[in-house]
């Protein structure tokens, strides 16, 4: 199988892309597009509720018992199951709904959410979805910058344990928007 990867070094830190299934790509931890009432779905939700297996789920029916619903932007962490991570950070992107109702600052928070769980939890490397850009509509090539913008003026600008932070992305068009993003945006490169 055809893999594509891309490494980009930020002030000492790894911040990679690359295509394939994110279930399988060890990390400390593991992004996952989830829903505002954690319930599972489809898509990386469904991925990595297969693979991680019971525990997720038993996991997130005591985080919904305490705070009911987590509300787009932000980010819940469980326990990873049989996946090979220690952590998943389940976080709720925006529904795309023409790009005039806060979905770029609310997709950019997405992100912040997980990378400051991973960091709060101690982790030194996450991998991380195209949130959004499935059931939720998010243009790929918008999102790619957002995503991009963020996790790389995280890289750059915080003092954070993470030492790598990589995209996972389901396919060859995923991947290309996501580096051409990068190609743009992180200035040591451009
Ligand atoms: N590994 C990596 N990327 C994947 C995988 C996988 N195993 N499966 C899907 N993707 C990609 C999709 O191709 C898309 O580019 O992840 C991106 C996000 O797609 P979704 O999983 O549909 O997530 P999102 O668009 O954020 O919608 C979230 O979908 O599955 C439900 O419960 C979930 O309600 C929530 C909604």
């Amino acid at each position: 199988m055809i893999q594509a990867k891309l490494e980009i070094n930020i002030k000492g830190r790894e911040f990679a892309m690359q295509t394939g299934d994110i279930t399988k790509v060890p990390a400390d931890a593991i992004g996952n597009a989830a829903n505002s009432a954690l319930a599972g779905g489809g898509g990386v939700d469904g991925a990595v509720h297969r693979a991680g297996g019971p525990s997720i789920t038993a996991s997130l029916d005591v985080i919904r018992s305490k705070i009911g619903r987590c509300p787009p932007g932000q980010a819940v962490v469980t326990g990873a199951g049989r996946l090979p991570a220690r952590w998943v950070i389940h976080a709720v992107g925006p529904r795309y709904k023409g790009g005039r109702s806060g979905e770029a600052e609310t997709l950019a928070s997405c992100y912040r959410s997980c990378l400051a769980m991973a960091d709060q939890v101690g982790a030194a490397s996450l991998t991380l979805p195209a949130m959004s850009t499935g059931v939720y509509g998010y243009p790929l090539r918008e999102a790619a910058h957002v995503a991009v913008e963020t996790v790389a003026g995280f890289l750059a600008s915080t003092r954070t344990d993470l030492q790598r932070v990589t995209f996972v992305l389901f396919g060859g068009r995923a991947f290309v928007a996501f580096a051409r993003a990068a190609l743009s945006h992180v200035p040591q490169i451009g």
